[in-house]
């Protein structure tokens, strides 16, 4: 009885404090063209569409309010771009997985589930907890600075003998999760492969993970966009950027200083880095979903993440982030489709989408991140260029994208799979690149 009145509480509130985005529909644009994919940006600036999707090449999912449809569908026709309908009401997904999420069993102090997907203190709290379980493999730390709303970025860092000052010479591997805000499956599978190596999951792989522990060590971030991320989770659950005001829209003020249409937020952080920074696939609107910013770096998240790694550039080996969706292995690089001086080395690398589809029959495609679509100030091609890192790579996590109305809200029965084929797929990138600087 309680029970019930404290989910119908929720329920109401949900309704009155959470973006509705009811009637709204999602599109999936197809595209042929460079020309295609500016034409989708720009109907961001015509201000009919609010936002769009990691689309794999080929096509675009784009998200659209019931007033703007018309407009969009004229905008459509008068650029001969052609589209079928993904979604009919957004809202109504984001309710029934609301519903789901407010079912969830609450967890007790410092564990963990793959059944849910948890608020950010349960991550930092698990984190916490794994260090003082594992004293001698892991130990948490923030990383220096704080966001804009004042959060940390928590690391762990992993590796046999963790307390030893040995320990800190040894090759680097970093992982990140969670850049964007809603793909909240990538610090969930982040956090899977933290468990993983520390023998929480995956007992099987012990003698393999002990292995790995002994020659490298992790230092691992499973949610680089905290603030994004507590928004999506309270307010807005398709929100992808950072939260600090980056602004008026379309640039236009009014007589008194104030914004003539509106105040925007945020900026994308995955445009933010700063090779190539302000270049492809960014646009100058600051209410715009890719949003570079002022000038690269003038996010909190991105600068702190930035200035930790940049010191630790020559222990540094790989650097992988993890997004979602459209089940993607991504290589360098992603603002140019220049083919980069190791491209054959990335293709036996992306091999490792082999051992992916291994575990659970998933296909994760392997390609160049520019030919997804070219975009500047990626952080895996500031590691690449910048970092001088020849093994920077992206993940796009599931769902491929015809399996799931909204892909950004995979199914919680899925969380456990994807963090499955995840830990599969990098041990076998690791084991790839061993392999292919022996040879
Ligand atoms: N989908 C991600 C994003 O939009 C990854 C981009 C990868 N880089 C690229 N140039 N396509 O940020
Ligand atoms: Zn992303």
């Amino acid at each position: 009885m309680l029970r019930n009145f404290v989910i119908l509480v929720a329920l109401f509130s949900t309704i009155y404090c959470y973006k509705t985005y009811d009637g709204y529909k999602i599109l999936r644009v197809n595209i042929n063209s460079a020309d295609d994919h500016q034409n989708i940006l720009s109907l961001e600036s015509e201000d009919v569409q609010e936002i769009f999707s990691e689309g794999r090449s080929g096509h675009s999912d784009v998200l659209i309010s019931f007033q703007n449809f018309p407009r969009c569908q004229t905008y459509f026709q008068s650029h001969e771009l052609t589209y079928s309908l993904v979604s009919e009401d957004v809202g109504a997904e984001i309710r029934k997985e609301r519903q789901g999420l407010l079912l969830a069993p609450q967890i007790a102090q410092g564990e963990f589930s793959y059944d849910t997907y948890h608020r950010l203190n349960i991550i930092y709290e698990h984190l916490d907890a794994l260090a003082v379980t594992h004293s001698s493999n892991a130990e948490t730390f923030n990383l220096p600075g704080e966001t804009f709303e004042g959060r940390k970025i928590q690391a762990i860092r992993i590796t046999t003998n963790v307390t030893s000052e040995a320990s800190k010479d040894k090759p680097l591997i970093w992982l990140d999760g969670g850049i964007h805000a809603r793909e909240w499956v990538s610090p969930a599978t982040v956090m899977y492969i933290i468990d993983s190596l520390l023998g929480e999951h995956e007992k099987d792989k012990s003698t393999q993970m002990t292995a790995l522990l002994d020659e490298f060590q992790f230092i691992i971030a499973p949610s680089i966009n905290p603030d994004g991320y507590e928004h999506s989770h309270v307010k807005d659950r398709l929100w992808r950027k950072t939260r600090k005001p980056s602004g008026c829209k379309k640039n236009k003020y009014n007589w008194f200083g104030g914004c003539f249409y509106k105040r925007c937020y945020g900026v994308d952080p995955n445009r933010n880095w700063s090779t190539d920074w302000g270049r492809a696939g960014v646009s100058t609107d600051p209410c715009s979903e890719v949003y570079p910013g002022k000038e690269a770096f003038d996010q909190e998240n991105t600068r702190i993440v930035s200035d930790f790694l940049t010191p630790h550039k020559d222990k540094l080996k790989l650097y992988v982030t993890y997004h979602s969706y459209s089940q993607l292995f991504l290589t360098p690089l992603g603002y140019t489709t220049a083919e980069p001086a190791n491209y054959q080395h990335h293709l036996k690398v992306g091999a490792c989408g082999d051992a992916i589809a291994q575990r659970h029959g998933a296909k994760y495609i392997n390609q160049r991140s520019a030919a997804l679509y070219p975009a500047s100030g990626d952080s895996a091609d500031w590691a690449h260029d910048v970092l001088g890192l020849t093994d920077s790579y992206t993940f796009e996590l599931r769902p491929d994208e015809n399996s799931w109305k909204v892909g950004f809200e995979l199914p919680e029965e899925q969380i456990l799979p994807t963090g499955e084929e995840n830990v599969d797929g990098l041990l076998a990138l690791i084991a790839n690149i061993e392999y292919n600087n022996d040879v």
